[in-house]
This record gives C-alpha cells, structure tokens and sequence, in this order.
C-alpha cells in the first residue's frame, strides 16, 4: 500500500503488486488509472514516499513435477511477471492479453527469460485477436493434455476471471488468481475488499490477494 503524497489528498494509499525485487529494493510497475496513480507519475527520483507492506499472502510455488501456465490480463503482468522470473527455469506457458499493442508491458523482459509468451489484443494489432483467455482456449483445444499437467497462475480484471472460472470448471483446471480488488485500509480492518468464496467471505487484502480458482464465487 503505497502513498502517492504526504498530503490528505488523496487520503487512501493505492495497492499495488511487487513486479520485481533487487535485494531489498521493490519495483513497482503501474499504470495511470486515476488521480493517485497521476500524482505518482510526477514523483522524481530520490523522492521519499510511505510505504506499507508487503502485505496479504503470495502465490503458492507449483510442486516440483508441475508445468505452469501463467496467464496475464492488462496491468496484471506486473506480478505474473514476478512469478515467472521466479520460476525461470520451471517449463513455463504464457498468455498474456491487452488492449492494444501499446499497452503491452515487459515483453522483452518475457523473452529475456526464456518465455515464448502467447499475445494476443482486444483489436488485434499484436499477436491474436481477442483476450488471453480466448487465447487459452485455443491453445486446450489443440493441446487437451495440458489440462491435466499443468498449474495455472493468473492476474487480471474481473471479467478475465469471470471467463477463466468457467473454462476451469469445464475442464478441471487447477490454479490460482490473484485478484485487483478495490482497496481502502489494505490491511484487514475496514472490510471494504471482501469477497464470496466457498468457505465464506475473504478479504482480498488479507486473505488474499491469492485465491485457489475454484474457491472464489462470482455473482
Ligand atoms: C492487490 C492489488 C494489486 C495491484 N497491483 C497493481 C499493479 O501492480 N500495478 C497497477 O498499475 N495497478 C495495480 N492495482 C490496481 C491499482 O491499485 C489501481 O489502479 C490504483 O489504486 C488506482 O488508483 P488511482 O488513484 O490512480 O485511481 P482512482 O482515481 O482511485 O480510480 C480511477 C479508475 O480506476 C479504477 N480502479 C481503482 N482501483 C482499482 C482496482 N483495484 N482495480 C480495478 N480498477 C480500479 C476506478 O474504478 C476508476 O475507474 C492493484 C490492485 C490490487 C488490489
Ligand atoms: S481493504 Fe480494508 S479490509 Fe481489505
């Protein structure tokens, strides 16, 4: 939970995910939503800013057989990416979907580590035309082994996961996601991030904001 100034405007610290760690130096890498995120934007170097974390849980490591898919929607290659440099010499799958081809994000640094990654945008101007998950799909049709093989890791919008529950239910596919919930306090107390989940409401901030697939459900 990061604030963008020390002044009362805006009051809220904003959520964001670690995208990378250099010793004990945290990388953050963001898009700008709102008026938080601008504010950031026109931070210089060697600016000091409070900070609070880290903070919820992290994604679980896949076990030592396991292949993974990792799927990224939008700003959510932040922390996918994170994962992925983490398994880098785990067999690693990668879908990642934007809008556009401008909002694609650290493809280099994809590449740099091993990854082929499967893109695709909205409007089709890089990679597939559609989402990563319609992505997904395609790639399971031609390959219906890896339902039963691999480990799937997931960040994005909600509609992503909306889409992505219901291709798991249909196939079996296990794995995790991590959610982009709307956060106030980001640190348990003011409820404002729940979420229904088989075992009963969770908060994103605190039980989260990694959730198994299947556990999670969507109104
Ligand atoms: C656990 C977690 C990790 C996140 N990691 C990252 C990250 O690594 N990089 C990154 O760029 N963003 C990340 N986000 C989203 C980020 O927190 C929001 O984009 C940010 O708080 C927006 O602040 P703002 O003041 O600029 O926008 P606001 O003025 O608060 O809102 C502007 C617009 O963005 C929408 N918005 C605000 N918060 C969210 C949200 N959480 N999810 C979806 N839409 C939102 C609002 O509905 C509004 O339409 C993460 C969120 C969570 C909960
Ligand atoms: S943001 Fe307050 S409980 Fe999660």
């Amino acid at each position: 939970m990061l604030s963008v100034d020390h002044g009362m405007d805006p009051l809220l610290k904003r959520p964001f995910s670690i995208h990378r760690l250099f010793g004990d130096d945290v990388q953050i890498l963001y898009r700008l939503a709102g008026k938080g995120t601008h504010i950031l934007s026109g931070r210089n170097k060697g600016d000091i800013l409070d900070a609070v974390g880290p903070l919820g849980n992290k994604f679980p490591p896949p076990g030592s057989g396991d292949k993974t898919i990792l799927i990224a929607g939008g700003i959510g290659i932040a922390p996918i990416f994170a994962l992925a440099e983490k398994l880098k010499n785990k067999e690693i799958l990668l879908f990642y979907g934007a809008k556009t081809k401008e909002e694609l994000l650290c493809t280099d640094q994809i590449k740099s580590l091993g990854i082929d990654p499967v893109i695709s945008t909205d409007d089709g101007s890089c990679g597939q035309k559609g989402t990563a998950i319609d992505a997904l799909i395609k790639h399971l049709i031609r390959h219906p082994s890896l339902v039963t093989s691999h480990r799937l890791y997931a960040c994005g919008p909600r509609p992503m996961f909306k889409s992505l529950s219901l291709l798991a239910k249909k196939h079996n596919l296990k794995g995790y996601i991590a959610l982009e919930q709307h956060m106030a306090c980001g640190i348990g107390t003011c409820l404002g991030c729940v979420i229904n989940t088989v075992d009963g409401y969770k908060r994103v901030c605190r039980e989260g904001p990694v959730f198994p697939l299947e556990k999670i459900l969507w109104e």
